[in-house]
């Protein structure tokens, strides 16, 4: 017989996560950050901030910004860089029981190849996410996410240097149309895909009559992309046979199950974790007392 909990164990390629709710990308830097508010062994997983080759200092200026009814950031991919990343970091956060997808992103190429490289010495790590589609970084991020082609050379790079491990694809909104992009990547071999990265937008300092952020451009999130998201997950999972996890505007119990509704198999919280931690968790738990939703 099938218990409640096995019901929904959440699989992407040889990995398996213990529920279906993630924490996203970013919000909750390595996870560690956010262990004294919130039981993140109880949670599928942290998709870790994303890593690139070298650490990254990240954008100058203001990074963050509210809007009516979301947030706009620019933070420009800030981190400690591979080598900190898998020496400190990831015996951290196992240790620490939290289930990494650890998430990667490369300025070229060539960093790329390295990158993904310094990743297969590591046993421990069974699942990437691809980071395709970072709206901040000037150069590789956005090229990539947003041409078919690119997301097939970088998903198939990955595919052959990381073989045993679960690969995901996480791509951006700022596109025509996302189904081809999502189809490229597993036509690539990717295991699975996430969906959404943030919006882009821009905001003006009225006093100071310039943009506020250095880059003009930022990453929206929060409840006002939920609609954006919940059309891309929409379209990303009828064309393709992997399994989509949802990310974009989930702020309640509710939002994660529209999700779940539209096609996805997993969904992951980044926004909403800055004013209520304990919201990936009652999700957790309203899959646990009444399962998934069915897809509509
Ligand atoms: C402050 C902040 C930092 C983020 N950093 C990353 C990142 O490093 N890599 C990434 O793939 N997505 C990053 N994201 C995007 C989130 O993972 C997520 O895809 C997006 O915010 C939509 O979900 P949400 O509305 O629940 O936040 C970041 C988002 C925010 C708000």
């Amino acid at each position: 017989m099938v218990t409640e909990e096995k019901k929904s164990v959440f699989r992407v390629g040889n990995a398996a996560f213990i529920n279906p709710v993630l924490l996203a990308s970013g919000p909750a830097g390595y996870g560690l950050e956010y262990s004294g508010m919130i039981r993140l062994a109880r949670l599928g997983g942290v998709v870790t901030k994303t890593i690139s080759l070298k650490p990254r200092a990240g954008n100058p200026g203001v990074r963050l910004r509210e809007t009516g009814s979301g947030l706009l950031n620019s933070v420009g991919l800030e981190n400690v860089g591979a080598a900190r990343f898998f020496g400190e970091k990831l015996p951290a956060i196992l240790e620490a029981g939290i289930r990494p997808v650890v998430s990667l992103a490369a300025e070229d190429w060539d960093d790329y190849t390295q990158l993904l490289d310094e990743t297969s010495c590591h046993r421990d790590v069974d699942v990437v996410e691809l980071n395709l589609s970072c709206p901040n970084v000037e150069r590789g991020g956005l090229a990539v996410g947003t041409d078919p082609a690119k997301v097939d050379s970088y998903v198939k790079e990955a595919r052959s240097r990381l073989p045993g491990v679960a690969l995901l694809a996480k791509l951006t909104p700022n596109v025509q149309d996302i189904a081809s992009l999502a189809a490229a990547a597993e036509g690539a071999g990717a295991d699975g895909i996430t969906a959404i990265n943030t919006v882009i937008g821009m905001d003006i300092d009225i006093g100071k009559r310039r943009p506020v952020f250095r880059m003009v451009r930022a990453g929206l999130s929060g409840p006002a992309i939920l609609p954006v998201a919940l059309e891309a997950v929409w379209r990303a999972a009828r064309a393709v046979k992997i399994p989509v996890m949802g990310a974009g505007g989930i702020s309640s119990v509710g939002d994660a199950m529209k999700f779940f509704m539209a096609g996805a198999a997993a969904v992951q919280v980044g926004t909403a974790i800055f004013y209520d931690p304990g919201l990936p968790e009652r999700i957790a738990e309203e899959l646990e007392r009444s399962g998934l939703p069915a897809r509509i």
